[in-house]
C-alpha cells in the first residue's frame, strides 16, 4: 500500500479515482446549478417562479445529512488531487520535459494533457474565488429569506442572481472557468479511466470521443448559466 504514495504509477492513480470523484460532484453540481435558469417552468406536477426550483433544490442538498456528510470528503479529494498533480509535475519536470501521459491523439485532447497542470492552476484560482463568492456568503453571513410552499429557507438564487446581474466581469470569469474546465476534463476525464485500467485499444479511441462529449457538456453546461444572466 505504502507504494501507491511513493511512485508514480501510485500517483497517477490517486489522480484518477480523486479525478473520477470530482468529476461525480461536477455533474451534480451542474445539475443543481442549471436549476437557475429554470425560473417559469412548470415540473413536478406544479408551476416554479422566480428561484423557486434552485431554492427548494439547495435547501434539500444543504438539509441532508449525507450530503453535508461528502463535504469534508469533496475538500479531501481536492486536496489529493492538487498535492498529487503537483508531485507528478515536479517529478515529470525533473526526469523529462513532458508531462505524463502524452499520447498521440487529436489536437484538443494533446493540448490539453500538456497543459493539465496550468489548467488545473486556473481552476484553483476561479475555486478561491468562487468559494468566496458562494459558499462562505452562504455559510458565514447572514442570508435573504424566502418561503416556499410554508416553509422558510435561505434565498440563495438571489444572492447568486445579484452577482452575476451585477457584473459583466463575473459573468466572462465563470465562463471561462467553463472552457478551462472543459480543456481540463477533455483529457483528465479520458486519462483517468486509462490509469484505472480501463485501456484496451477499441475503449481507447471510444473513451477520447466520450471524454470530449462530457468535457463539452459539463465546461458548456457552466458556462450557460453566467450567460443566461448576462442575456437575460
Ligand atoms: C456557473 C457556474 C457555477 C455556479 C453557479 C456555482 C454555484 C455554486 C454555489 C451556489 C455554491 C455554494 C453551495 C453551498 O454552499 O451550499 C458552490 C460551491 C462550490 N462549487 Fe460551484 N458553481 C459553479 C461552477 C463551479 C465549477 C466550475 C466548479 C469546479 C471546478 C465548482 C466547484 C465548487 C465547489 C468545490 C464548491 C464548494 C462545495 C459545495 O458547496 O458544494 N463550481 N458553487
Amino acid at each position: 500500500m505504502g507504494g501507491i504514495f511513493s511512485n508514480s504509477v501510485g500517483h497517477k492513480l490517486v489522480m484518477a479515482i480523486t479525478g473520477l470523484f470530482l468529476i461525480l460532484f461536477l455533474v451534480v453540481h451542474l445539475a443543481m446549478n442549471l436549476t437557475l435558469t429554470l425560473n417559469d417552468v412548470f415540473l413536478f406536477g406544479r408551476h416554479w417562479g422566480e428561484g423557486e426550483l434552485f431554492n427548494t433544490a439547495a435547501h434539500f442538498m444543504i438539509s441532508t445529512p449525507l450530503i453535508r456528510l461528502m463535504e469534508p470528503l469533496l475538500a479531501a479529494g481536492f486536496i489529493f488531487h492538487i498535492v498529487y498533480a503537483t508531485l507528478i509535475t515536479l517529478r515529470n519536470r525533473r526526469h523529462r520535459p513532458v508531462s505524463y501521459a502524452v499520447r498521440a491523439g487529436n489536437h484538443l485532447s494533446s493540448w490539453s494533457s500538456k497543459n493539465m497542470y496550468i489548467l488545473g492552476f486556473a481552476l484553483l484560482l476561479f475555486l478561491v474565488l468562487h468559494i468566496w463568492n458562494f459558499f462562505y456568503k452562504f455559510r458565514y453571513t447572514t442570508m435573504p429569506e424566502t418561503v416556499i410552499d410554508g416553509v422558510t429557507m435561505d434565498n440563495s438564487y438571489v444572492v447568486i442572481a445579484e452577482l452575476f446581474n451585477s457584473s459583466v466581469l463575473y459573468c466572462l470569469i465563470y465562463m471561462l472557468a467553463g472552457l478551462v474546465l472543459a480543456l481540463h476534463l477533455s483529457h483528465g476525464f479520458w486519462s483517468a479511466f486509462q490509469t484505472v485500467g480501463w485501456n484496451n485499444l477499441k475503449w481507447i479511441s471510444r473513451l477520447r470521443v466520450i471524454s470530449i462529449v462530457f468535457a463539452i457538456l459539463v465546461g458548456g453546461g457552466f458556462a450557460i448559466i453566467p450567460l443566461y444572466f448576462l442575456i437575460r
